[in-house]
């Protein structure tokens, strides 16, 4: 792998441990003003300072995100459908290699859809994205939609969505965690990370989430809803972490979630 390469790749995925905590804030592409995103400048500058980077569009990234701060961006690069359009699955590559590097990305992320009426295409999408992340020296992040149909996630599809993407050249693939998770993570050669989904009924569920997926050989977490739809979004980044980075058993950094809500934010561990 070239320098270039391994360097952003090393800014995400920290190298203690090799897990990365990622705060995904790109909903609005396809969702519009995502409920507790409507104001993505407000939700992500309180999070910042605990992301190990930060997944979004060149929209929201030159509207809503001071250019001097310190995170590897993971650029949404794909898109073009919304949730009142056709299909969701219809996805194009929407943004530039020059504009990636002109936004100093530290990495390109792509949906895929396998199954849908679209899976040549966004396929494709991916492979034309691994050849001009390649040429730049860019990492991509392929990640394995399923769109309204949240009943696809099982071990047996998203073992095949990881694999047919790390085949395809992707460089780390996001997925849903399930029952099976280690078989789809021994399956798949490249990193892959866990998005969180729809929020759960309560943050000590998705941290049990985060903490099953980790043990399960997921390399780390790229989550949102379950963030900053919460009303603790701060605490629960930080507990996160120490599911992640820390080993943390769900039920400890459940404790430090409840612990952090009565501290000021700023204020560190
Ligand atoms: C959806 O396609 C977006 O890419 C999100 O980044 C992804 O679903 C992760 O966010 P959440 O944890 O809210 O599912």
């Amino acid at each position: 792998m070239d320098w270039g390469m391994q360097n952003r790749l090393s800014r995400i995925f920290k190298a203690a441990d090799g897990h990365t905590v990622m705060l995904a804030v790109d909903h609005g592409y396809f969702l519009g003003p995502t409920h507790r995103l409507e104001e993505p400048r407000t939700t992500i500058a309180p999070l910042l300072p605990f992301a190990d980077a930060l997944m979004l569009t060149r929209g929201v990234l030159r509207t809503s995100v001071e250019a001097t701060r310190d995170v590897p961006i993971v650029l949404r690069v794909s898109g073009g459908s919304t949730i009142v359009g056709a299909d969701l699955a219809n996805e194009t590559i929407t943004t530039s290699i020059r504009d990636a590097v002109r936004l100093n990305a530290s990495a390109l992320a792509l949906s895929v859809f396998i199954g849908s009426d679209y899976e040549h295409q966004t396929l494709a999408n991916l492979a034309r994205l691994v050849d001009r992340g390649e040429a730049a020296g860019i990492p991509v992040l392929a990640v394995t939609a399923v769109g309204k149909e949240l009943e696809k996630r099982d071990a047996r599809y998203l073992a095949l969505c990881c694999r047919v993407a790390a085949e395809l050249g992707a460089h780390f693939v996001k997925t849903y965690h399930c029952d099976g998770f280690e078989d789809v993570v021994a399956a798949c050669p490249v990193p892959v990370v866990i998005a969180g989904g729809p929020k759960l009924e309560t943050e000590l569920d998705a941290l049990r989430l985060a903490y099953r997926a980790i043990q399960e050989g997921a390399s780390g977490v790229d989550m949102g809803r379950n963030v900053w739809q919460g009303d603790h979004p701060v605490p629960m980044m930080r507990a996160l972490r120490a599911v992640v980075h820390e080993s943390a058993k769900p039920q400890e950094a459940h404790e430090l979630f409840l612990e952090l809500q009565h501290r000021p934010q700023s204020q560190p561990a």
